[in-house]
């Protein structure tokens, strides 16, 4: 940041001022094209707006107020979640300007003796050291205006900084306002201001509608505040990817990204390995341990928390889920409100679904799908099962293909296996089901009652076996072919590969015909 205006006397104060803030929430996005308020979609886990309130939190303002109108009940259920009680709403029931929303907050902020932070809500990455930069910028300036402005490479769409000869703001024009040479401007207005409140509110009380947009814009103040003769700073801020105004989806994109890069930095920081922090998806609320490995295509989305010296393999989609340390997750994962304790090994192309939990060593393995199911401590299930409303102990192996028939088409019922229980390859497990502890279940059983300890069960069919019945049938096919293909014509057997085509039935008869 620089300082772009000269350094005036301190105002002289005997309190200290206070310092309140005003986030402007109630527009709708119409530029979103999108059923749902543009400050409420979301980037990095969680909604735009809720970064603003992030940002203005830690200056320990006395009043943190918003200014909702649009979708207001989602607005305030959104924030309310994330920052209890710590923001107070004004209602701008029209729509009518950045002006008219900062007017209707007079109530609220009239009578306070000191400054206002007034922001937009639809700048996600802001950071709050730089919102912190500006009010000491505003205090030690003495000015009754602060804006904090940036140099935009293309600053269509924002308001533009008009300085006077000498360098000093005169005013800040729209960008639907602007004369050819004003559009040409590259310092724009970031939508941050502080201002002193007195100041402010007579101010508002000036401006008019008259302008491109028929909107009261709050930008006016400046010039009315500067012909007053009042004094008007501006903090010009070099990191033009803080002062991102979002209003439509492919500004949202890059908010994104940058939000996204700046995650996988601070983790990479704190020991994280990323093989690529580009091609890495980490929301801002979740939280990875040191040593811990991400490859490439991963996304860790809400709430997620992932131990130590993990290993998180290529495209996994991790969210809401708590993985211990040690735990291994390799490729083509999905595990959504989870939890995966230490040194457990899940996948590859494993599927962990809402409310599976895995103790400590257990390992679930391709093309694997678990639901509301516990592994015990140690237990496998390495191949191709399904696992849906299960209890399963320690130490039990479930044999590949294994299903937990959970479901009776109207109610789900619950499959119980105690530990060290053996279940053999291609089980179903007709639920509600016990297998007591230390039992065995032959390959191939549909097990439909209860097993007891220690016992077998087994429950298929009984082998037969014919013996040469395999030479015979092979001397019948032979006989049954020769003939034929000596026989064969083109447009016979173009009428056989018709015949086979319709059904194997037909086939058979014309081939039978033939003979
Ligand atoms: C605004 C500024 C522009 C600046 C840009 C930075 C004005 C007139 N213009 O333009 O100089 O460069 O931000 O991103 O202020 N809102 C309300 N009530 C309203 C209108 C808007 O609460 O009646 C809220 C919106 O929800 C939004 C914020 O104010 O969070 C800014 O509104 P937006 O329409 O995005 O302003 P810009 O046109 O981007
Ligand atoms: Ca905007």
């Amino acid at each position: 940041m620089k300082k772009k205006t000269r350094k005036a006397a301190p105002r002289r104060t005997d309190r200290p001022r206070s310092l309140c803030v005003l986030i402007l929430a109630a527009g709708r996005g119409k530029r979103m094209q999108s059923r749902r308020v543009k400050l409420l979609h979301f980037l990095g886990g969680r909604s735009m707006l809720l970064y603003v309130v992030e940002a203005v939190t830690g200056l320990n303002a006395r009043k943190v107020l918003l200014v909702v109108g649009n979708q207001q009940d989602e607005v305030r259920t959104s924030v309310e979640a994330a920052f209890k009680r710590k923001v107070r709403y004004v209602v701008q029931k029209q729509q009518l300007g950045t002006g008219h929303a900062v007017g209707e907050a007079r109530k609220e902020l009239a009578g306070i003796r000191g400054d206002v932070l007034i922001l937009n809500g639809d700048l996600p990455t802001l950071r709050k050291e730089t919102l912190q930069q500006f009010v000491k910028f505003h205090r030690e300036n003495g000015a009754l205006v602060s804006l904090l402005t940036t140099v935009a490479k293309n600053p269509a769409g924002y308001g533009r900084v008009i300085r006077n000869y000498i360098g000093d703001v005169a005013r800040i024009v729209e960008d639907s306002d602007t004369t050819p040479e004003e559009a040409k401007i590259r310092e724009i207005n970031s939508g941050i201001y502080l201002v002193d409140i007195q100041e402010l509110y007579q101010a508002l009380e000036q401006i008019t509608s008259s302008n491109r947009q028929g909107e009261y814009y709050l930008t006016d103040i400046v010039e009315i505040l500067r012909r007053e003769g009042k004094r008007v700073a501006a903090l010009q801020h070099r990191d033009r990817k803080e002062i991102l105004g979002v209003n439509n989806r492919v500004e949202l994109a890059e908010a994104q990204k940058i939000l996204r890069l700046r995650k996988a930095r601070l983790l990479m920081l704190k020991g994280v390995t990323l093989v690529n922090p580009e091609a890495t998806y980490v929301d801002h609320d979740v939280r990875v341990g040191r040593d811990t490995i991400i490859y490439p295509g991963t996304v860790l989305d809400a709430r997620t928390s992932i131990g130590e010296e993990c290993t998180i393999g290529i495209s996994c989609h991790i969210s809401n889920s708590t993985i211990g340390s040690g735990v291994q997750v390799l490729d083509y994962c999905r595990i959504q409100d989870s939890r995966i304790h230490r040194n457990a090994r899940v996948g590859p192309f494993a599927h962990l679904r809402p409310e599976s939990v895995l103790q400590e060593g257990a390992r679930v393995g391709n093309f694997v799908e678990t639901k509301k199911s516990t592994l015990g401590k140690g237990s496998k299930a390495n191949h191709l099962s399904y696992l849906g409303d299960s209890k399963i102990g320690k130490d039990v192996n479930i044999g590949a293909g294994t299903i937990t028939c959970n479901f009776d088409g109207v109610n789900k019922h619950r499959t119980q296996i105690e530990d060290n229980v053996f279940i053999g390859s291609d089980t179903q497990l007709v639920a509600p089901v016990r297998i007591r502890r230390g039992a065995y279940i032959g390959a191939g059983s549909t097990i439909t009652e209860e097993v007891p300890a220690n016992a077998l069960a087994i429950c298929r069919g009984r082998q037969v076996v014919k013996k040469n019945w395999a030479r015979k049938h092979r001397s019948v096919l032979e006989a049954a072919q020769l003939p034929r293909k000596s026989s064969r014509g083109p447009r016979r057997s173009a009428e056989a590969g018709k015949s086979t085509s319709r059904s194997p039935g037909a086939g058979r008869a014309s081939r039978r015909g033939k003979r």
